[in-house]
């Protein structure tokens, strides 16, 4: 997988994968991190959307900072956390393949956004 930043005024703000690999009936973690630059700045909300290969955009879950974690009604319901921005996905499945959009919201420097690709493989090859 490659590592990439967002750059913004010469600073690393968000530091992601662009793809991810899952397999099905294992959990997987799609990476989303805010780096404090010299600025003093606050993360107050973040949340993870997911675009279908169709093109259909879903919000799964969003932890705000005063109203807490909240899952929303979606296919991923029940096999979501989030651990500060980071999303993981419980028992993959087939359909979680499709991007999925980290999005916070930080104050004062505004919204900031990745995307990460998850691919879902069928099953995790152990015979090398
Ligand atoms: C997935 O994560 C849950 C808890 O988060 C754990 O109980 C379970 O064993 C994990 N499954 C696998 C296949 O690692
Ligand atoms: C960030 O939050 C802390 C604690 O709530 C606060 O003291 C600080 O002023 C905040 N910084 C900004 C830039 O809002
Ligand atoms: C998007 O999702 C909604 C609700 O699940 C569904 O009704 C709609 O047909 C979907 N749109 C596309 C283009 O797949």
């Amino acid at each position: 997988s490659t590592s990439h930043f967002m750059l913004c005024s010469f600073q690393i703000l968000l530091k992601f994968l662009s793809q991810v690999t899952g397999y099905v009936g294992h959990n997987v973690t799609l990476p989303c991190r805010f780096i404090q630059g010299k600025e003093s700045s606050n993360v107050t909300q973040s949340q993870w959307d997911f675009l279908s290969p169709d093109g259909n955009k879903t919000l799964i879950m969003v932890f705000n900072k005063q109203h807490g974690k909240s899952v929303l009604e979606s296919h991923l319901k029940g096999r979501v956390d989030m651990d500060d921005q980071l999303l993981q996905i419980k028992n993959v499945e087939l359909s979680d393949a499709g991007s999925y959009i980290c999005t916070i919201n930080n104050f004062p420097l505004g919204t900031l956004e990745s995307t990460t690709k998850l691919h879902v493989q069928g099953e995790k090859n152990i015979n090398l």
